[in-house]
């Protein structure tokens, strides 16, 4: 624990500990590099002495476990949601954002945690669909985006290709940093757009060491690399002269990413991320509360639920709460207000449960993430806080589903651990939990932005809750918000449309297909529906 001089001394200097703090996430598709990349980067900041931890897919079992097994070995601190390290005079925050298999809605809501993000794309493939859900979320939200070009030390598709791709499929401007020099396959190095340098192409052995950065002035550029080099800088300079000249403001206000290539893999490249993330990404910055007020800083703590998961440690079927500090100094062991309930939330849990392992979470700052143990009275997009004022930080965002099936106990002895898996579940944002008085609580259904949720929920409720379900899957494929309770019975009335109420108390209207959904609003142009928020 903190002694208590030095807790003084961290809330003196809470605005500087936050400048200190870049907090950012990877958004990519499986499979683009993002656990080698993650490791590639904490390898840089020098907190793991040899790699091999995160990549290598034989007995994988997610980025997650990878992490615990990462910080069990080396002691650094690590929450399933959150790998943070030192670098230079930052502190680097990297959130999970969990793949494919782990597919949930609060992997969108990671999202909301974060101050900017590193679009990672595989030089093969450029944008894939993972990426783009993902980079609609970091649009809607305004995070600012740096696109890593992965994979460089292999065949892949042309650098200027790619960057029209950011262009014309996502309207993101790109402003190369570096440039490739040499083809995807034949990698000799890369520009540094800023510098005019030449940084050579070291691959570092299965990316066993930080990789050297070995660095030539044009001219020496020139002499040695000869026609590649030159047709580098002419791409580059195409590039920039449509638009792609660097410009801060540009990055913070999302409306352009800066380009990098490299080869997580092989070390490089990843330097000069890091490097670029502590100089350019922006810090956390006071958070706005539901009355429109910012919170300071410096304000009495404060920090939001954006993730909660359950069964962490098998012994205890335990939920875990991870939080984003927005305002203050959070110490283990505050008692804090959970501002949507108005009940005290003591954090002591965290101390007994993850004693020694996790000495960081002794002291977070705005931008750090806190994983609150024993966090069973805690949903997602609560607020906590301590002292006055009280700050209540606006609800995370449910995302349209388009999925639907309604779920029913296999086994009708176990309503008692159904019930419980189901509220679960909606709790964790696994799949949305919807429900009506017509088909009553023994059917409720599963909505879903994506079919592999079902899958997800399914197996959890089997396995964790001893309670297998069926799945009956329903046609519907358009949702809209029914903005009056007084017109459920107009929706209900129709053949091919009914109304359900999700956990949260929105009242979802679902319709067979779009033109169901128009004829019912020819036929009652007085419906008031509003669109969800789109998600792909
Ligand atoms: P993910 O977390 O995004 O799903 O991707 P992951 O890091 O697991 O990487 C997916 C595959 O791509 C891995 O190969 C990994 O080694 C490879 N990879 C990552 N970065 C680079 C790179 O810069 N260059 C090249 N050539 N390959 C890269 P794998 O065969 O699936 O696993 P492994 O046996 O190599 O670990």
């Amino acid at each position: 624990m903190s002694t208590g001089s030095t807790v003084q001394a961290a809330h003196a200097d809470v605005v500087g500990e936050a400048g200190r703090r870049r907090t950012f996430a990877v958004i990519s598709h499986p499979d683009a590099g993002k656990s080698t990349l993650t490791e590639a980067l904490a390898l840089h900041a020098r907190v793991i002495s040899e790699a091999g931890a995160v990549h290598g897919k034989a007995g994988r079992r997610g980025v997650t476990s990878d992490w615990m097994e990462m910080e069990r070995a080396r002691g650094i601190s690590i929450t399933s949601a959150a790998l943070q390290f030192g670098y230079g005079d930052a502190v680097v925050n990297l959130l999970d954002t969990p793949g494919h298999a782990d597919f949930s809605e609060d992997t969108y809501r990671v999202l909301s945690a974060v101050d900017s993000a590193v679009m990672l794309l595989d030089a093969a493939k450029g944008l894939e669909p993972q990426t783009l859900k993902l980079f609609d979320v970091c649009r809607h939200r305004g995070i600012p985006v740096i696109t890593f070009i992965n994979k460089w030390d292999r065949p892949g598709r042309e650098a200027l290709e790619l960057c029209d791709e950011l262009t014309e499929r996502i309207g993101l401007q790109p402003m190369p940093l570096t440039w490739p020099v040499g083809q995807a396959g034949h990698l000799r190095g890369v520009l540094d757009v800023r510098t005019g340098q030449f940084v050579e192409y070291q691959p570092t052995a299965g990316g066993a060491t930080a990789a050297p950065d070995v660095r030539l002035d044009p001219a020496a550029a020139a002499e040695a690399v000869g026609a590649e080099w030159a047709r580098a800088c002419e791409e580059a300079e195409l590039l920039q002269a449509s638009d792609g000249e660097f410009d801060v403001d540009r990055f913070a206000a999302a409306s352009a990413t800066p380009v990098l290539f490299g080869a997580a893999v092989r070390n490089f490249g990843v330097r000069h991320l890091l490097d670029l993330l502590v100089e350019l990404a922006p810090q956390p910055t006071p958070r706005a509360g539901v009355d429109g007020a910012d919170r300071p800083l410096d304000a009495p703590f404060s920090a939001f639920v954006f993730k909660v998961q359950t069964g962490m440690d098998p012994a205890h079927r335990d939920q875990i709460a991870f939080a984003r500090v927005c305002s203050g100094v959070f110490e283990r062991g505050m008692v804090v207000t959970n501002a949507v309930s108005g009940k005290p939330f003591a954090t002591k849990y965290a101390h007994q449960v993850f004693g020694q392992q996790r000495s960081t979470l002794d002291t977070a700052f705005p931008g750090d993430v806190i994983g609150l143990v024993n966090a069973n009275a805690l949903r997602v997009g609560d607020t906590l806080h301590d002292g006055k004022p009280a700050v209540r930080f606006p609800g995370l965002p449910s995302f349209a589903p388009a999925h639907f099936a309604v779920a029913r106990p296999v086994d009708l002895g176990r309503a008692k651990q159904f019930r419980k898996g189901v509220e679960q579940l909606g709790a964790e944002g696994v799949v949305q939990v919807l429900r009506s008085d017509l088909r009553g609580d023994a059917a409720p259904v599963f909505a879903a932005v994506g079919p592999m949720q079902f899958e997800v929920a399914a197996h959890r409720m089997e396995h964790e809750f001893n309670s297998p379900v069926r799945l009956e899957h329903l046609a519907y494929r358009t949702v809209r918000l029914l903005a009056r309770p007084d017109q459920r019975t107009t929706v209900d009335g129709g053949t091919r449309s009914e109304v359900l109420t999700r956990l949260d108390g929105a009242d979802l209207a679902l319709f067979l297909d779009d033109m169901a959904l128009r004829l019912m609003q020819r036929a009652h142009p007085d419906l008031e529906l509003r669109p969800l928020l789109a998600e792909g």
